[in-house]
This record gives structure tokens, sequence and C-alpha cells, in this order.
């Protein structure tokens, strides 16, 4: 045993699960303001939804295994087969445009390097049911919200909208054929770093028409030109450029495509997504449009990091009660009230000296430490805001239902001690 997790997983100790529950907070409130709801799948899949559906790179990095029953099943390494499935199953129950979201973890069997694991949590977010292309601005402007939410600005991210359906054209014109199209659009992907010399290696006869695409002298499509007008709009335009040279690696994407970068270019993409219009008519359903974003929480992480973005912190309960021992079972009492109403307290199990007591509570970072001492036969308890050492007196009696009754009470301590 080594004590560390398995090459490519991570442990979150609480600092770290704060930071990432900061991340999810934003991500959800971005999504309640852009009018997703929540949705959830398995992390177990049978292989089959991805060797059809995701294309080779997916399928080559895929944790996969024939289970107890004989079946071939695969950990999840993306949500969008998953969602394609569910809608295709259940479509006729919800009115379209189907906006919904999720914070999956996935599993990809990848080189762990910076910012990308053998596991992560993506947010996704998808629109199904809509071929108008507002439904990509609104997916981009929902992304944009996420991220400034956590503190982000056109200054640090830029979106880069594509095209597929563009770049299908494009190759036709050039003379390839359907069946080559898949392996060329594969490269073309992977060529972001190359140097001029190794894209006329890895294009051969295609290279002079890319370069062209490469020194970004392309107009906008009629899709790219209208998501653009679209994200405009909705107050996002300065996040968006548009970006050929973004053509994602996944199979079934099948019009407008994005990816979201830092803009010194340092990390890999922080977001992917675009239209897959087939993949549910694929998977056996109805031919129904779709478009949707993944966001990983690993290059997210790094690029706050890089930003000197403060995380979310460890938050302790709010309310420390300090007793000694003859005194504990009126202070676990006040403590199940305490949380019953709804405010986060804490106490010592192990009831150790009262001064200990009190650097716990610190330690700990409650705001309040409510005094549980001699006095308390008296009606009486102390309260001390920790940060400031205020102290004043609180009062407490007993109702006829036994419950505990404070004056003043925990929500007025603030105003008491001000
Ligand atoms: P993707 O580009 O494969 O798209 O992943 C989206 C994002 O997830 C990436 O930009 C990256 O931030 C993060 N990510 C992917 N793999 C890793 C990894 N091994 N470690 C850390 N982070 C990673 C998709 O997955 C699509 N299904 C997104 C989508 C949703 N398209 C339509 N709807």
């Amino acid at each position: 045993m080594t004590g560390q997790p398995l090459p490519g997983f991570r442990d979150f100790f609480p600092p770290e699960h704060a930071a990432l529950r900061g991340i999810f907070d934003a991500w959800r409130e971005a999504s309640r303001c852009g009018g997703f709801t929540e949705y959830e799948g398995p992390e177990l899949e049978s292989l089959e939804l991805y060797t059809e559906k995701s294309g080779d790179e997916i399928v080559g990095q895929l944790y996969h295994f024939l289970d107890k029953g004989e079946r071939e099943v695969a950990l999840r390494p993306e949500m969008t087969p998953t969602l394609a499935r569910m809608v295709a199953s259940q479509h006729r129950n919800y009115r379209k445009p189907i906006k919904w979201f999720s914070i999956p973890r996935l599993f990809r069997y990848e080189r762990p390097q910076k910012g990308r694991h053998r596991e992560h949590y993506q947010w996704n977010c998808d629109i199904v049911g809509e071929k108008s292309p507002m439904a990509e601005a609104e997916l981009i402007a929902t992304l944009c919200l996420g991220l400034s939410l956590l503190g982000l600005s056109a200054e640090d991210v830029v979106v880069k909208v594509s095209d597929r359906s563009w770049w299908d054209s494009f190759l036709e014109k050039q003379g390839v054929g359907e069946k080559e199209k898949p392996t060329i659009l594969r490269t073309l992907d992977r060529l972001e770093g190359a140097t001029p010399e190794q894209r006329r290696e890895k294009l051969g006869p295609l290279a002079g028409a890319v370069e062209k695409v490469w020194e970004g002298k392309m107009e906008d499509s009629t899709a790219l030109g209208e998501v653009r007008r679209g994200v405009e709009a909705l107050g996002y335009g300065s996040w968006c450029e548009t970006d050929y040279r973004v053509v994602r690696g996944l199979a079934y994407y099948t019009g407008v495509v994005f990816e979201v970068h830092d803009r010194a270019g340092k990390l890999r993409a922080v977001a992917g997504g675009g239209r897959y219009d087939d993949l549910l008519k694929r998977l056996g359903g109805e031919d129904l449009p779709a478009v949707g974003f993944g966001m990983g929480d690993a290059v997210l992480a790094e690029l706050l990091r890089d930003k000197k973005i403060e995380g979310a912190k460890v938050a302790g309960a709010e309310i420390f009660v300090v007793a000694e021992k003859p005194e504990q079972g009126m202070a676990m009492g006040l403590v199940g009230q305490l949380r019953r109403s709804g405010f986060s307290a804490d106490f010592d199990p192990g009831a150790g000296k009262w001064g200990k007591q009190l650097e716990m509570a610190e330690a700990k970072g409650a705001r309040w430490a409510l005094l549980v001492g001699r006095e308390v036969a008296e009606g009486k308890l102390g309260l001390k805001e920790l940060a400031t050492r205020k102290q004043s007196e609180i009062r407490w009696t007993k109702s006829a239902d036994g419950k505990i009754c404070l004056e003043p009470t925990p929500g007025e301590w603030a105003k008491v001690l001000s």
C-alpha cells in the first residue's frame, strides 16, 4: 500500500473538496439561471454505447470489462451518449426543447498530466429538439456565465467557435470521400501546436488548402454568423471568436462546434461542445436535433490557480458549543436543537478541558462559541465571537414542550455583538 490513489485518480481532502464544491455551485447556479434542469445517469453503460457513437479516440481510452453476467460494460468516459440514450427512450414525456444539465464523474484512461486525469467531473448542458442556432448561443452564454461566476472574464478565456459542416464541404471540395473524412477530421483536431512542416507532413496534398484556414482568413459560415449574433445579444460577444482550427475530436458532431481556451493558450481546452443532430436517430430514437457542451473541473481548476482566483474555503460548523463533562448533556441538547433549526453546530464529544475546546472551536473555523458553564443552572450561557473575542450573555429558558429558547436568538447574535 502506498497511501496514494491510482495514477490519474484524485483524493479530494477537505480544502480541495471545498474548492471543487465552489466550482459545482457556480455550474449549478449558471444552469439554473439558464433554465436547465438536472438529470443523472448510470456510471456504468454497455460498451457498445461508446464503440458505436463516440469515435476512436475515446474508445481507445475506455475502462471496460466483462461483468459477472458476461456483459461487456464500460465506465462512462463522457455523458453525451447516456443523455442521448435517455432522451431517445423518453423524449415524448418532455416538452421540447429539452434543456438539461448534469455534473457526472467520468473516466478515461489517458496519460496523466497537468489538467488531465483518468477521472474528472464534467459540467454538461445540452439542448435537445431545437434546430435554431440560438440554442448554441444559449449554451455559450450559459458557459460564459458559469465562468464569470467563478471570477473569470473575457480577458482570461475565449470561446472559439467553428463549424463541422463548413469543414465537410471544404473537404468535399478538396475531393475527400465520406469514408476518409473522420480520419482527416481527427488529424485536423490534433494539429494544435504543430509547426507548418509538421502540418505539411500530416496532411499531404491537403496541406496547402488547410494552411489558408490556419492563417485565419476565412469568413463566418451562415450558421456561425447567427450563433455569434445570438451570443452578442445575450451579452457575451467579447468572449467569442471564430476559429476554424477547432474541429473537435468526437465523431458525432454535425454542425457548429466550440471550445473554451485560456487566452494565454497555456492549457488544454476548458470546455468543448457542439451540435450533434444525428446521434439520437442513430441510437434508434426520434430524429431530434441536439447541441451541448462539457466543461471539466481539472483544467478549470488549473486556470483559476494561474489567475490566482481563490477557491471556496472549507466551512466548519458556525457555532461550537463548549461545555465540560457535567454540562455535556445540556450542551448536546442545544447542539441538536440548533441543528434542527438550520444552524451548523458542533461540540467536543470527548468533553476536553475548557481552553482546549475553545482552541478546537477556532481551529475548526467556527464563528461563535456558545459557552455552557456552571451558570447554566441560573439560566445563563456565554457567547463569544471567536475572531473579535467579543463576549456577551445569553439567557435560556425551557418552553412547555421541552424546547430550549435562547434570548437573544442566534439570528440576532451578530447585531448584539456589533
Ligand atoms: P470533451 O472535449 O471530450 O467533450 O470534454 C470536455 C471537457 O472535459 C474538456 O474540454 C476538458 O476540460 C474536460 N476533460 C476531458 N477529458 C479530460 C480528462 N481526461 N481529464 C480532465 N479533464 C478532461 C465531451 O466530453 C463531450 N461529450 C461534451 C459535449 C456535451 N458535447 C455535447 N454535449
